[in-house]
């Protein structure tokens, strides 16, 4: 049976931090959905579209990896698919809380599903989309954030609501 994990999150860009993560999972499992979600507390800068296409240029060099959408539960998609097995970059301990308590209620939601934590590559300790977007909204670099297949539609889509 092959082995199917997902990367779930809000993309709002994915970053090269979250390409790290998809990557390595992507040399662990045989098959990985990026799997773009509503987080509530969030107000996005990039439609559902958008962050969807950014994430297609990104993994068009990692064959066993594919990217989709959902409008409900994390939980619900993979009893759905009968995918059992959540993957997560933890950057610091500042997120350990909040995805200690993400998992757990995963698998409150979902008995079958397994949430595996992958710790971030050094160099994006302290990446976060929010931070690549104040940066580039200010007129900064942020070649070294975000993948280079993007980094012109970002900068382009962000220097344009200024
Ligand atoms: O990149 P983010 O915003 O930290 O990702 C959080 C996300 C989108 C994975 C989370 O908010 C989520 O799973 N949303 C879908 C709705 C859901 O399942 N909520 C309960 C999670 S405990």
């Amino acid at each position: 049976m092959k082995q199917v994990a997902i990367c779930p999150g809000s993309f709002d860009p994915i970053t090269k931090g979250h390409l790290d993560i998809i990557s390595r999972t992507a040399g662990l499992f045989d098959k990985v959905i990026v799997l773009i979600l509503k987080n509530d507390t969030k107000h996005y800068s990039f439609s559902i579209e958008e962050r969807k296409a950014f994430i297609e240029k990104c993994i068009k060099d990692l064959p066993n990896v594919s990217v989709d959408t959902y409008d409900g539960l994390l939980a619900d998609y993979a009893a759905k698919n009968d995918i059992s097995v959540i993957v997560k970059g933890l950057r610091a301990m500042s997120d350990f809380e909040y995805e200690f308590q993400m998992a757990l209620t995963n698998r409150k939601l979902n008995k079958q599903v397994e949430t595996l934590f992958l710790t971030t590559s050094a160099e994006n300790m302290y990446l976060s989309s929010s931070m690549v977007k104040q940066i580039a909204g200010l007129g900064g670099d942020i070649s070294d954030f975000v993948p280079k297949e993007i980094l012109g539609d970002i900068l382009e889509r962000l220097q344009k609501n200024n």
